[in-house]
């Protein structure tokens, strides 16, 4: 196999939703989470939190979601429960991603504790990938349902709960996405 720069792996990294075994070892997840620990943290408050949900515990969190989403009355449709629980019958490990807010610091705003804890997010989805793993970021699964996030030990008065991270093996190999060229986001001040 010819060496591919580790930059140049970087830039192929995508989100696979439909993973499988096997998932991350406990050395890599390990490195996952140190890479985790690297994102940029206003303050160093280090405001995320993350929850392990694997083995049996993935199937019973989507029920757990699949609950909670009808009892607060949102809609679900069947075939979309079906699909959930196929979907995470193969999944190896999900990371349900949390913000803590600590009141008692009133320098740093919410939103940057919010943005580290994506930083951190975005670094987990790069440590994935690097390691050839392949990851999906989710709001689905009853993110915005506050029982969920309180069954996984994070009440709305502390946390904002950020949703799921899957990890595992794709299940169908796919080639990267073509990217759009960044220099249409990019501009240059010279302040003259
Ligand atoms: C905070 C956040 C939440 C997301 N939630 C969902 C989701 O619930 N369902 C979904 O299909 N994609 C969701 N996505 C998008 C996917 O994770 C993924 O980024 C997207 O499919 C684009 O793929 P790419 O990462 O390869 O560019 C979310 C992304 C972010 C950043």
């Amino acid at each position: 196999m010819s060496f591919v720069a580790p930059i140049d792996y970087l830039h192929t990294r995508f989100s696979v939703k439909f993973v499988q075994q096997p998932g991350p070892s406990d050395e890599d997840l390990d490195k996952i989470f140190r890479a985790a620990m690297t994102a940029p943290d206003h303050g160093r408050l280090r405001p995320w939190r993350f929850a392990l949900i694997r083995g049996n515990a993935i199937a019973r969190l989507g029920e757990l979601a699949i609950s909670s989403i009808k009892a607060a009355g949102l809609p679900l449709a069947p075939e979309k429960e079906n699909t959930t629980r196929r979907w995470l019958d193969k999944v190896p490990l999900l990371i349900a991603v949390a913000c803590r807010l600590d009141h008692t610091n009133t320098k740093i705003p919410e939103h940057e504790r919010m943005l580290a804890t994506g930083a951190a997010v975005g670094n987990i989805l790069n440590a994935a990938h690097m390691l050839g793993y392949s990851a999906f970021w989710s709001t689905g699964l009853g993110t915005y349902v506050d029982t969920v996030a309180e069954a996984l030990g994070f009440d709305a008065l502390d946390y904002r709960f950020m949703g799921f991270v899957a990890i595992g093996t794709p299940i169908q190999s796919m080639a990267p996405p073509e990217r759009p060229d960044y220099r249409q986001f990019v501009t240059e001040w010279t302040g003259v």
